[in-house]
């Protein structure tokens, strides 16, 4: 992927070189509403989605196949990924935590699956109940499985900068868990700041340390906005050569198993901030913040994303 140059006006000096394209991972249909206390009906989860396709989202995680008594909300995945209208090149992806989880994806008709594991021993009992090493063993069938069906699969490591339970994490452990992860065949690794308490120093270092382990090319970053530090984040991210950002449209979202955590980053807000910065994301940002606002009048809810308050009130104001 080539990058852009931002030049020093002044003295011609780069400022900062950044990458000219960004993929963008929307998680708002599961990360974004896994968190919703209110019972959410299949049909305006597909309403979302299909929305977000018409978007120019290319990668939509619609859903996880996880245990109803853990995560209620997502136990209509099988329903909405049967019913959501494909768009053409987009990916239609799910969580899967086990074998039950794959082969429920599978029969949906899911494109593309991730696993998920965590940095911290202690968030990965409460988020899965297993340890850490114990996830990565489970995750091995599935791996398997994908592969014979074709399927690419994504990993995540939760808590990368931080645990509810455990604090601070190094950033040793959290390149360790990724090189698993990749080693044992994911295409790409989202680091999870899941309680959103990360600053942009501390992502540049994480950042350095990861990827000693694993390629720039096949980390994304996946900030929740709990401290408000997530598009500094994202654009320190940018500055270290990071290209895919995973986001949630209306700023939706949070872990049941992070008490206190957050909404992901708004979508909105990054793609406002991309296009100040001149990088290509491929979304058509007024169809973006009609899902945005869909979304959050379905929730009855204002949207947490700041630039969609914006507009809304310009859009009210005219
Ligand atoms: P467990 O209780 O140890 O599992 O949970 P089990 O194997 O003993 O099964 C217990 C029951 O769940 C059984 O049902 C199973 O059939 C059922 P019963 O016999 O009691 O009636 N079950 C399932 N049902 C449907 N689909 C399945 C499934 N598996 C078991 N796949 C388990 C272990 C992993 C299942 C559970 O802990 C779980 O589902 N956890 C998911 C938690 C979750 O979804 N968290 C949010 C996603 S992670 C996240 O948000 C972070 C992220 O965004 C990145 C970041 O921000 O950092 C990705
Ligand atoms: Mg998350």
């Amino acid at each position: 992927m080539s990058n852009i140059t931002h030049m020093n006006k002044h003295n011609n000096h780069p400022l900062e070189i950044l990458p000219s394209q960004v993929k963008i991972v929307e998680v708002g249909p599961r990360d974004g509403l896994q968190n919703e206390a209110q019972f959410i009906e299949a049909k305006d989860k597909v309403s979302l989605i299909n929305k977000l396709t018409e978007a120019g989202l290319s990668y939509i995680e619609s859903g996880s196949f996880v245990s109803p008594k853990w995560v209620p909300q997502m136990a209509t995945s099988t329903a909405v990924f049967e019913t959501i209208k494909r768009g053409a090149n987009v990916t239609y992806a799910a969580l899967t935590p086990n074998m039950k989880g794959f082969e429920s994806a599978l029969a949906a008709g899911v494109d593309e699956v991730a696993i998920f594991a965590a940095a911290s021993e202690r968030f990965s009992e409460k988020n899965i109940n297993c340890s850490i090493e114990q996830s990565i063993q489970r995750f091995i069938p599935i791996m398997q499985a994908a592969k014979a069906h074709n399927m690419k699969v994504r990993g995540y490591v939760s808590c990368v900068l931080g645990c509810p339970y455990e604090g601070d994490i190094s950033a040793k452990k959290v390149a360790e868990v990724s090189k698993a992860l990749i080693d044992m065949g994911c295409y790409e690794v989202s680091l999870g700041d899941t309680i959103g308490v990360g600053t942009p120093q501390r992502v540049k270092q994480l950042l350095a340390e990861v990827s000693k382990r694993v390629a720039l090319e096949q980390l994304a970053v996946h900030f929740h906005d709990t401290y408000g530090q997530a598009l500094a984040n994202i654009y320190a991210a940018l500055q270290m050569g990071v290209s895919v950002i995973d986001s949630s449209v209306a700023g939706l979202g949070g872990c049941p198993y992070a008490k206190g955590a957050s909404g992901n980053v708004a979508t909105e807000d990054v793609v406002y901030m991309l296009n100040g910065l001149g990088i290509e994301h491929g979304i058509n940002f007024d169809a973006l913040l009609q899902a945005g606002w869909f979304i959050s009048d379905t929730l009855n809810k204002a949207p947490t994303s700041k630039v969609s308050q914006a507009y809304r009130h310009q859009c009210d104001a005219t």
